[in-house]
């Protein structure tokens, strides 16, 4: 039997998932649902912020917006002064609705269309140039709207040479030249990297870092470089997942299935942690870390984090509509789609333990360990949420929820879809009910939170 892979935890959701409120929401709601902690955001935020204060390093934090639609997030940005990356024009009317200013605004994507470039220069965000063309695009509307955009250079990855963002040596050569020639401010570059690997990061830092002194040559600003995202998350043990490598077999999952790969879930180094480990490391070829390289050059450093600031900061519920009995293990059939839970791009699944919350509060049946693959309302054989046969601690029940922790980053909506009209599960936002420092008198585990839809219907 597969082993199990309990998802790591808060207090708050501990609590949340001890009182009534889950059960009432799924009832209330009628079908699945996702919940959001904005006051964990406020705190990956701050312990972003706090590694720039304790290295001395002049810099900025852009949440990745892409990483969660809600409007809860963004609002959250905008009161903490936060920056936001957007990747398309409705991401940028989101934040801007959200309160957050232009000038705060980052703008990355490839190939970014005329009305977003526009949009951007008239709002005075800064724009991650990815292509020569679109280099020249921006430089026609500058003339246009008489204005003077803001740009970073990206960087293709010299150790990701088959990406298909940004520009290679030869381009940034080029696109140099354009930005002297031209009306821009040309601020510094960016790159974005697959994967989590700080050393990497750290190195390239450093050679954008020698990027902005050429840049500086030619009478050119330079005077930041952003090392975009991939601040890994740890959603599990490191011995849970080790385990789980060690012992993994196709028959662990329904119909023997097997996967591409899976998203590293523990990560040793993880978070504001992942920033503070990149701003100690001594770029390959240097005799100073990246945070002194920086202070030295008088460079800021952006981030774009997406994924980490929602670290903990949300969870989706779903309710068991049906059990089924295979050879040795259950079919579970939940009220909705694995498109809620989104690894499908990556030809992988979400595998952190679902937490069982029982509808009834009468004995337990059969103890566990109870193995049960999780299957979506829909007509498609493929549409598992869960492939894995989990190891429940009891007899999963219709009527019982599973919650899928920790869901805020990507999970939540990046795949969504109102495929056999069903609706897209609505977001919550849940606060605890006494304000933090405030006489908690009253919290009782079903007053302690009290939540609102994350946008109103319309
Ligand atoms: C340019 C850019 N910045 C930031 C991010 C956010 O990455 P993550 O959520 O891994 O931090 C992405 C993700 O694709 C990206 O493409």
């Amino acid at each position: 039997m597969t082993t199990a892979l309990p998802s790591h935890t808060t207090p708050e959701v501990r609590s949340l998932l001890a009182g009534t409120l889950p059960h009432e929401l799924s009832h209330g709601l009628g079908g699945p649902y996702h919940v959001l902690f904005p006051g964990r955001f406020d705190a990956n935020a701050a312990a972003f912020r706090a590694v720039f204060t304790e290295a001395g390093v002049d810099g900025r934090v852009y949440f990745a917006k892409k990483a969660n639609k809600a409007a809860v997030y963004a609002e959250r940005a905008a009161v903490a002064g936060l920056g936001v990356d957007v990747a398309s024009q409705g991401e940028l009317r989101e934040a801007l609705a959200a309160g957050v200013r232009g000038e705060d605004l980052v703008v990355t994507g490839p190939a970014k269309g005329d009305d977003l470039l526009r949009v951007a220069v008239l709002q005075g965000a800064l724009i991650a140039v990815d292509g020569l063309d679109e280099l020249d695009r921006l430089l026609t509307l500058a003339t246009e709207l008489d204005r003077t955009p803001r740009v970073l250079l990206r960087r293709l990855p010299p150790e990701q040479p088959h990406s298909r963002f940004g520009l290679d040596e030869d381009e940034v050569r080029r696109a140099l030249r354009r930005c002297a020639d031209g009306r821009v401010d040309m601020e510094g570059f960016s790159f974005h990297l697959s994967g989590y690997d700080t050393r990497q990061r750290a190195d390239l830092a450093a050679e954008l870092l020698s990027l902005c002194a050429d840049a500086r040559t030619l009478g050119l600003r330079a005077d930041r470089i952003s090392i975009g995202g991939g601040f890994a998350v740890d959603y599990v043990d490191a011995e849970d997942w080790r385990r789980f490598e060690e012992s993994r077999r196709p028959e662990h999952f329904h119909a023997g299935k097997s996967f591409g790969g899976f998203y590293p879930y523990h990560s040793p180094v993880a978070g504001a942690d992942a920033l503070r480990t990149i701003l100690a490391a001594t770029p390959a070829g240097e005799s100073t870390d990246l945070a002194g390289l920086l202070r030295a050059a008088g460079v800021a450093l952006l981030v774009e984090p997406g994924r980490a600031l929602l670290d903990q900061a949300g969870f989706t519920v779903f309710r068991v509509r049906g059990v089924k009995e295979r050879d040795g293990y259950a079919i579970l059939t939940v009220d909705g789609s694995s498109l809620s839970l989104s690894e499908q791009w990556f030809d992988s699944e979400f595998l952190p333990d679902p937490v069982l919350v029982p509808a009834g509060s009468g004995p337990v049946a059969d103890a566990g360990p109870y193995p049960a693959c999780v299957g979506a309302a829909t007509c498609l054989e493929s549409d598992l949420l869960t492939w894995r046969k989990i190891p429940f601690p009891v007899r999963p029940a219709v009527g019982d929820l599973l919650v899928y922790l920790n869901t805020a980053g990507y999970q939540m909506d990046s795949n969504e879809s109102p495929f056999h009209e069903l609706p897209l599960p609505p977001k919550v936002v849940v606060e605890p009910s006494v304000p933090a420092g405030a006489s908690p008198s009253a919290s009782s585990s079903s007053s302690a939170f009290r939540w609102r839809l994350d946008r109103r219907p319309v």
